[in-house]
């Protein structure tokens, strides 16, 4: 008999909490239940088929018949137990279709904006303490002015082709390493870690890495591609998944329309060499918000308007990208093309009439 690696337990007076956390369950044990189970964490083998408390943790997965492999994890259990945790959320119903969807949205928005939301302002200032500030001026670079007031997040896709050098200013200005930034140090760099992007990259180390999603590429074939940062060059990992891809990123159907995105990745372990505790892993997240930003920003420049999520089901992405029981894993998604320019799909705005009307 194994104790499932997947747990922790949480203290609740009077009892303890066992949380598994990959699958998402609970069981509260009181004193009885939390004694037995710390006997059989001492020796699974004093495991009883007789006794009723034995047969009811392996009844709920506590315990479990064979050996369960756990991931090799480089960072304390913190980030593990956060990461596999807030994996694969179960879902009671992906909605099928972008009807569905919109439904949904529009039924959890309502529930949400029924409770009193808090506060917009900043914590309350003394008063008379206001500075105000000047008026933004002209930036000498207008193309990034005229970026920063119109990037904005559209769900209302064409679905219109983007050229192969569309692709290449996206991927090369988002992830690409930049060869002027590598001749130019200044000051010493270690071997290997020479390599720079247009977004800071923590401890220089170009942790995240990029899947190009090709929908609709004018010269490329349809399909999920790695993007090579130091050659500007793609790979073929997989064709494009059936169904389309919407049903994995939380039922988004209006997503399918998109001609080409951009799954973010992490490479812990290259985070695990130089940082050892867990709290490296905020910063594989705020490097992708970095690139994301920077995708957003060039697309816009290139008059595509832009889409993102964290929102998708994490097992079926690494298994698109490839990435199955790897350190690297799919963090964000941002994609990009022509629009409308509706930050709402069409059928959402026909339910959102239908509902006003
Ligand atoms: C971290 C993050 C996650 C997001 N996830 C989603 C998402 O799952 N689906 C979606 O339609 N929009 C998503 N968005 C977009 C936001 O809804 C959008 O940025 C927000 O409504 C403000 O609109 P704007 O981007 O046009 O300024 C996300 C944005 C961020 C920064």
């Amino acid at each position: 008999m194994y104790i499932n690696p997947f747990l922790f337990i949480l203290p609740r007076p009077p009892g303890q909490v066992v949380w598994n956390y990959k699958n998402h369950t609970q069981h509260e044990l009181d004193l009885d239940y939390s004694h037995r189970l710390a006997s059989l964490i001492y020796n699974p083998d004093l495991f009883d088929p007789d006794n009723i408390i034995d047969i009811q943790l392996l009844d709920a997965g506590i315990l479990t018949v064979s050996k369960i492999d756990s991931p090799n994890w480089g960072w304390d259990e913190l980030s593990k137990i956060y990461h596999i945790g807030t994996q694969d959320i179960p879902c009671e119903h992906i909605p099928k279709n972008i009807h569905e969807w919109s439904r949904q949205y529009l039924a959890h928005c309502s529930e949400v904006l029924a409770k009193p939301a808090p506060s917009t302002g900043r914590k309350q200032q003394p008063a008379g303490t206001l500075i105000n500030l000047p008026a933004p001026g002209a930036m000498k670079d207008d193309s990034l002015t005229q970026a920063l007031l119109k990037r904005k997040t559209c769900r209302s896709y064409t679905g219109a082709a983007v050229t192969l050098d569309e692709v290449g200013t996206l991927l090369y200005f988002t992830l690409g390493y930049l060869p002027a930034r590598k001749d130019s140090h200044d000051d010493p760099v270690a071997p290997g870690l020479e390599a720079r992007r247009s977004s800071p990259s923590g401890g220089g180390l170009n942790a995240c890495e990029g899947f190009l999603l090709a929908q609709n590429i004018v010269g490329l074939e349809p399909g999920i591609y790695a993007y090579h940062p130091d050659e500007h060059a793609l790979s073929l990992v997989n064709p494009l998944p059936e169904p389309a891809l919407g049903q994995m990123l939380g039922g988004q159907h209006f997503i399918n329309n998109l001609p080409l995105g951009v799954f973010i990745t992490a490479r812990f372990d290259r985070l695990w060499w130089k940082y050892e505790h867990s709290r490296a892993y905020r910063m594989a997240f705020i490097e992708a918000g970095h690139l994301s930003q920077t995708f957003q920003l060039v697309a816009t420049t290139l008059g595509l308007n832009t889409w993102l999520t964290g929102a998708f089901a994490d097992a079926q992405i690494e298994t698109l990208l490839g990435l199955e029981g790897s350190a690297e894993q799919p963090l964000f998604f941002i994609g990009c093309g022509e629009s409308d320019g509706h930050a709402m799909c069409q059928e959402m705005r026909d339910l959102l009439c239908g509902v006003s009307s």
